[in-house]
């Protein structure tokens, strides 16, 4: 039997031939291979094949006929001969089916550095006749559960992204995923397996349909399929190369192998994240004028913000969402002295200058629509769906690329543009569905694009977007520098969601708003501090109608970005752990970077009478301190801009007082016994910069 082990930063992984399958050995820590295998399993095959049992690499339906195969194809059930197993910067196998020509490449890599294995196929017609794919599968990952799986997953919906879900399952099929051309509301390509003894991690980095599949089997084996969704069509000589899906052995800590990961994507260009950003969407909605973004920019400026973008609602026929998109011009009745002296205006407060498009839509209501109605996805004649009045262009035609990218050069050449907001408001709907790989040829053009951007406009930070978070993905993070979680900004709901992104994304991917109380979404009233130490949590930005804002809230506001500037490379560049969650009396985020230590805290729950009835601090136990190292808080606290109650009339006892905020504690204390807080009606979210004495 031949082996192979691929070893990452701190795990391993081994596959073994047996016969014509490639069977995962064992994956875990750097030697774990040295014992008997976890995956091999012992009895007799009873009423089904041995690829329904085997942790096997990757099997079709002829193989593994009934607990759901990798690869089908309509009306074949193809099985596999080995033709080769090679070395190389990670493993490459191929496999052919015989009668149909099809052959399968497939490919094994951990990304330098860390301990995410990522894995693909090439799926390649060597045959006479076109095939369609109906299951294309990256890759199965199999984790041994002899004693069942908890899996963890993120849902939602437009305005509650990055929900955190999990269930437990004993035997059977979990599945997530989406049909919409586009990764999603309703869930993120992102799943975890716990079995008790460690989680392990799976991602797909997609932006058109997928699906992640869990299946729990009799045996103790859950195999996890990552693949796309919706029907590809191979015609001879053709090939289809899948996306990439990821897996990791993470032990306990999950999510910081994603963020080291996503954090290697971003190379070079995590030195320039987190720039403070003012996005003006929530103040002037559509009604964006000259004078009005001006006056935000005024003030924007003294906050400290280094840049001002421009939302939606600056090209001519955009005064609401029914017209206007496809015809990417400035309105001269917006900018009556022209759009260079307005951007030029707002690159004179000392802000770069930042603009929202969404390229691959059109309203009806538009001259793109009327020069090219052609360019939208339609089925064979059939009516076209609107959804928020507008239509998806074919990304995939030649021309429809080719528009946008002269449209986004055009307005990156004639503007000084720094920051590019892209969003996408609308999944598909109706398509020819006679095309040979719908989903392929929009997404693999939307990547070209983000592609060009970066090496033709190499200085210009890219936002990507989708109604919030329907577009947040492995992929999209390799190829934009930020990404909007969720038009929800009310701050109790965006702590879950920044939460739960957390769990898969890192913190400079991570856009964030500090909005109005009350906002768009959520009257409960929460501090000014509140909402400044939660949009600190990753990209720092302001959304709120600042021009609206009292000098005490401007001084606060700026006491706040001057906070985040001394310590967004602690958050940016650092490693994240997560204590408690929005749903526990304790809540917040501990970054760390060398020896220094900042951690973002808030009270997500009521006061219980603080201050009135005895109680105990809040503790916030951090990890990863020397134990005889010794700490203390640096930075002063600033003021929270809450209002503090009235005194209630005749209570009795005296108020026992306490640390009082201030203190010094050793690296045990810290990670055993943990940061105190107390939190008070005045005081309901904090920054800690601890420095190490
Ligand atoms: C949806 C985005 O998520 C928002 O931030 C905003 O840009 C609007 N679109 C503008 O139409």
């Amino acid at each position: 039997m031949s082996t192979w082990t691929l070893t990452g930063a701190t795990t391993e992984y081994t596959v073994a031939a047996r016969g014509d399958r490639l069977d995962l050995v064992t994956w875990g820590p750097i030697g774990v291979s040295d014992g008997p295998s976890p995956y091999d399993f012992h009895g007799r095959v009873q009423y089904m094949l041995p690829g329904d049992v085997a942790a096997t690499e990757y099997l079709p339906d002829g193989l593994r006929p009934f607990l759901g195969a990798d690869l089908s194809v309509a009306g074949q059930g193809l099985t596999w001969r080995l033709l080769s197993v090679t070395e190389d910067d990670g493993l490459t196998a191929t496999l052919a089916d015989d009668v149909t020509g099809i052959e399968v490449e497939l490919r094994w890599r951990f990304a330098a550095g860390t301990d995410v294995l990522e894995r693909w196929a090439t799926v390649s017609n060597r045959g006479d006749e076109t095939v369609e794919i109906t299951r294309l599968g990256s890759a199965a990952f199999c984790v041994p559960t002899p004693a069942g799986a908890t899996l963890h997953y993120l849902h939602g919906q437009w305005a509650q992204e990055f929900t955190t879900g999990s269930t437990t399952l004993v035997r059977g099929r979990f599945e997530i995923g989406s049909a919409q051309g586009v990764t999603g509301h309703q869930f993120s390509p992102y799943l975890a397996v716990d079995n008790g003894d460690a989680m392990y991690g799976f991602q797909l980095a997609w932006t058109g349909s997928w699906s992640i599949t869990a299946d729990v089997d009799a045996a103790g084996l859950t195999r996890v399929r990552a693949g796309r969704d919706g029907l590809v069509r191979l015609a001879p000589g053709s090939a289809v190369t899948t996306p990439i899906a990821l897996g990791v052995y993470a032990g306990d800590d999950l999510a910081r192998h994603w963020h080291a990961y996503e954090q290697a994507l971003a190379g070079e260009r995590l030195s320039t994240a987190g720039r403070v950003i003012y996005n003006s969407w929530e103040a002037t909605t559509f009604d964006v004028t000259a004078a009005g973004q001006l006056a935000l920019a005024d003030v924007a400026a003294g906050l400290g913000v280094e840049t001002f973008v421009v939302d939606d609602g600056w090209f001519v026929g955009r005064h609401d969402d029914t017209g206007g998109l496809g015809d990417w011009t400035p309105d001269p009745a917006k900018f009556p002295d022209g759009f260079d002296a307005f951007v030029a205006a707002i690159r004179g407060r000392g802000l770069e200058f930042g603009l929202w498009v969404e390229p691959e839509m059109v309203n009806p209501k538009s001259a793109l629509y009327a020069a090219h109605p052609e360019w939208v996805y339609q089925d064979s004649g059939r009516p076209r769906s609107t959804i928020r009045n507008q239509y998806l262009l074919n990304l995939g035609l030649d021309e429809v690329y080719e528009f946008v990218r002269d449209t986004l050069d055009r307005l990156l050449t004639d503007y000084p543009i720094g920051y590019l907001k892209w969003d996408f408001n609308r999944p598909r709907t109706e398509a020819d569905r006679s095309a040979a790989d719908l989903d392929g040829a929009h997404v693999r053009n939307l990547y070209r694009l983000l592609d060009h951007l970066r090496a033709a406009h190499p200085s210009v930070i890219v936002e990507g977007c989708a109604a919030g978070g329907a577009r947040a993905d492995i992929a999209m993070a390799a190829r934009t520098d930020v990404l909007w979680p969720s038009d929800n900004t009310a701050p109790l709901d965006r702590l879950r969601i920044q939460h739960g992104f957390l769990s898969a994304h890192a913190p400079h991917l991570m856009s964030s708003w500090v909005t109005d109380a009350p906002g768009m979404f959520d009257p409960r009233p929460r501090s000014l501090a509140f909402r400044f130490v939660l949009a600190s949590a990753g990209v720092l930005g302001i959304g709120a109608d600042i021009a609206r804002w009292s000098a005490e809230e401007r001084e606060q506001a700026a006491a706040w970005v001057a906070r985040y500037k001394q310590v967004r490379d602690v958050i940016l560049h650092g490693s994240v752990h997560r204590i408690g969650s929005p749903d526990q009396a304790r809540c917040a985020v501990q970054y760390s970077l060398g020896d220094r230590v900042v951690v973002l805290a808030w009270n997500p729950a009521g006061l219980d009478g603080s201050g009135g009835v005895p109680a105990r601090d809040v503790r916030l136990p951090l990890r990863d301190l020397p134990p005889n190292a010794r700490y203390r808080r640096v930075g002063t606290r600033i003021s929270t801009g809450a209002v503090a109650a009235r005194p209630y009339p005749g209570l009795t006892g005296q108020d026992t007082g306490g640390h009082g905020g201030g203190f010094e504690a050793s690296g045990r204390h810290l990670t055993s016994v943990g940061l105190p807080v107390r939190w008070t009606a005045v005081y309901d979210a904090d920054l800690f910069e601890l420095e190490r004495l």
